[in-house]
């Protein structure tokens, strides 16, 4: 292989990276596992259009953390990270297919993993690509299988909920300090910018405190709540969101939040295993539903 130079990510970058990830984790979905319900198409305008906007933001919160391979020129790979506090997350990270396997990828991690320097905590979520496994394992990350709950909801078991409201910015004060019970890190800027691409539902009361972004099939996008009574209340909700007879899915489920798997079992939604939660330094969050990058 001619060399490989690993240089900080520019904006002009972004979109060649979002195809180039598209190609890279479609093609990393042959190691999951065989699931009664597949999972929905990573390709549409709409997702496309998100991760632009999402690593675009994180180019901008956090440019250090975000780092391109080239070969003669072409971006071949790239990685994308991030601070909260003292959390570091992978927000993404893939090299070319084809050109994977080749030592390309390693010290694409190492250039974002410099960023780390001085975080107690790393988090993120890992494909079931065992080169991606491999790398992370290096590096000292512990993987924790995810489980994903998919199917077409029964609605007749959804319980009414009461004290949900329309979440708003000044909630993110609430939702840092939740964030920070969970994960040790607050959300911070990535609030503002889950809030302009999801639906955001709230509890805020003296029994409990929790929040909730929806996608529009009704998927949770990312759930944090003081208690596991709050959380199950916003879950049951967000099941109720969905668009009646249509599939939905709830993913990146850790054992450690039970009480989802339940609602999920009790909505008669399949489980299947699906990809790992990547931890260094933590155990895993709950009551936590984390989002898929910005986690
Ligand atoms: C994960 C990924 C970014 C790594 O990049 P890469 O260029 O393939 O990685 P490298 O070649 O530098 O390193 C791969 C490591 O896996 C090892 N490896 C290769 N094939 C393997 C296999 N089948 N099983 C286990 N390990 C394997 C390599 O030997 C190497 O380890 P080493 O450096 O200790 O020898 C890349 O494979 C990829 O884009 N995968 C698809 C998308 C994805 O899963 N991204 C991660 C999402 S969290």
């Amino acid at each position: 292989m001619t060399d490989v130079v690993i240089r900080p990510m520019r904006p002009e970058d972004v979109p060649v990276a979002e195809e180039l990830s598209l190609a890279a984790y479609t093609d990393a979905e042959r190691f999951e596992p065989p699931s009664l319900v597949p999972a929905s198409p990573r390709h549409s305008p709409t997702r496309a259009s998100r991760w632009i906007t999402r690593t675009n933001h994180l180019l901008d919160t956090d440019p250090g953390g975000c780092w391109v391979a080239e070969v003669d020129g072409q971006v071949v790979g790239f990685a994308v990270s991030f601070r909260r506090d003292l959390l570091w997350v992978l927000a993404s990270y893939a090299v070319r297919s084809g050109l994977q396997g080749q030592g390309i990828g390693r010290p694409l991690l190492e250039a974002a993993l410099s960023y780390s320097r001085g975080c107690l905590r790393g988090m993120f979520a890992s494909s079931s690509d065992p080169k991606a496994y491999r790398v992370y394992r290096r590096a000292g990350f512990s993987l924790h299988p995810e489980l994903h709950l998919a199917g077409v909801p029964d609605r007749s078991v959804i319980p009414v909920v009461e004290h949900v409201r329309e979440g708003t910015p000044a909630d993110f004060d609430l939702m840092d300090s939740l964030d920070r019970q969970r994960r040790d890190a607050a959300h911070g800027p990535d609030h503002p910018l889950l809030a302009s691409l999801h639906r955001l539902l709230v509890i805020d009361r003296p029994t409990g405190s929790g929040y909730v972004y929806l996608h529009e099939s009704g998927a949770p996008q990312l759930l944090a709540a003081s208690n596991r009574r709050t959380a199950a209340r916003l879950l049951w909700e967000a099941i109720a969101s969905a668009p009646a007879g249509e599939p939905l899915e709830i993913a990146h489920v850790t054992p450690a939040n039970e009480w989802a798997v339940d609602i999920g079992l009790e909505a008669r939604l399949s489980v299947s295993t699906r990809g790992y939660l990547a931890l260094r330094g933590m155990q895993p969050p709950t009551p936590y539903l984390p989002h898929s990058s910005l986690l």
